[in-house]
């Protein structure tokens, strides 16, 4: 009986959730289930003809941004309709365990190593009852894009070592800098200086909000923010995506940017950033540099027209690139809902370039035909 029952609705739900071919943002996106995607502060891989999109897995209610259930996946072969693939990375029921029901996993990206031939996922972990105190870079491992993905370790990255280009002086903290008041002009100077690096020097640095970039020598980076939030770190990884190299750099030091999401057109990589104010929106910003170690040239909001100071009430998460298109990327942020974090909805936005900046505009719908290849 269950079974006619489930198959009954799957027809239903077939035939009124009809094929979509548009993209809608910040209105509820249904699954080919007819049920709205749960895969918040997403990411994305291609892989054989078809898109996988991981993302936080919400639930209802305050405590809903706690991680429950773990990562979700959806598949999809023309970015309109989704098929959920069901949880990829599951939280575990052992309250030893790093990733137990209760701790926070937030942001996920998935890439491909072509060396092992395994899909890696990193992502930002925090301890369960330690706030956002712990702010651990994740790895976990998968022998396909759907799962499931086994759960590796949690960390900070690179201790015990000093970023590229980091001035001998700035070695040893300076003895007054402990009393400096914070959010004085001084103290941003002191960090600029790298108070926080010093800091957590033994201990690793911090990696709260992040992302994964493959560059086309299939190098990768984690881009994180670090420094309480103050500065984004880009970390080399070993060429298995597992670890890290020890190779890092800083950008924008003490600029406060958060949600980073990068792409690279021409030669030129680029990168959109957000403020720090919580699940609630802020002006986006926008970066370039000829090389993934900087300099990295401040652009200022890339988003135009109304509401554009507040990104379109949202908050970046990943840039796609759109496979067999030359040079089409689509801007991905979430719309937080953070009473209710399940209802939060998916900004999806073309990006165009135009003098090496890019502009983000408002469409209310839109498609992939309505744009021209950069
Ligand atoms: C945001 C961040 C989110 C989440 C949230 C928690 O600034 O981008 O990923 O960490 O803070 O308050």
């Amino acid at each position: 009986m269950r079974l006619i029952c489930s198959i009954v609705l799957s027809l239903v739900c077939s035939f009124v959730f009809s094929q979509s071919n548009f993209f809608n943002p910040g209105k509820q996106w249904k699954d080919t289930n007819g049920v709205h995607i749960n895969a918040h502060g997403g990411g994305m891989l291609f892989v054989d003809g078809a898109y996988y999109w991981y993302g936080e897995y919400k639930t209802s209610g305050r405590g809903g941004n706690t991680s429950l259930k773990g990562i979700s996946c959806y598949s999809s072969k023309d970015l309109y309709n989704w098929k959920n693939e069901g949880i990829v990375l599951k939280v575990e029921q052992d309250h030893n365990s790093e990733i137990t029901k209760g701790c926070v996993m937030e942001r996920p990206k998935v890439v491909f190593n072509k060396k092992t031939g395994k899909y890696i996922m990193w992502f930002h972990l925090e301890l369960k009852g330690q706030g956002y105190d712990a702010a651990r870079a994740a790895v976990a491992i998968s022998d396909t894009p759907n799962g499931p993905f086994k759960f590796k370790k949690s960390y900070r990255p690179n201790k015990g070592v000093w970023p590229i280009n980091f001035d001998d002086k700035f070695k040893s903290a300076s003895s007054d800098e402990s009393a400096l008041k914070s959010w004085t002009p001084e103290w941003r100077e002191a960090i600029k200086n790298g108070m926080f690096i010093r800091r957590d020097f033994d201990k690793g640095q911090m990696s709260r909000d992040m992302t994964v970039y493959v560059d086309d020598n299939d190098k990768a980076y984690l881009i994180h923010a670090s420094e309480d939030n103050l500065t984004l770190h880009i970390s080399e990884l070993i060429d298995d995506y597992l670890d890290f190299t020890e190779k890092w750099t800083r950008v924008a030091p003490a600029d406060h940017n958060e949600a980073p999401a990068v792409f690279k057109k021409g030669g030129v990589y680029y990168m959109i950033t957000s403020g720090c104010t919580g699940w609630d929106p802020n002006e986006a910003r926008s970066f370039k540099s000829k090389s993934i170690w900087g300099p990295w040239e401040s652009l200022g909001n890339p988003c135009i027209g109304k509401d554009a100071s507040l990104t379109f009430h949202s908050q970046s998460t990943y840039i796609l690139s759109v496979e067999g298109k030359k040079d089409q990327f689509i801007f991905m942020a979430d719309r937080w809902k953070p009473d209710n974090p399940i209802d939060g909805s998916y900004i999806w936005l073309p990006i165009t370039i135009t003098d090496e900046k890019p502009i983000l505009k408002w469409f209310d719908k839109w498609s992939l035909l309505d744009f021209k290849e950069n």
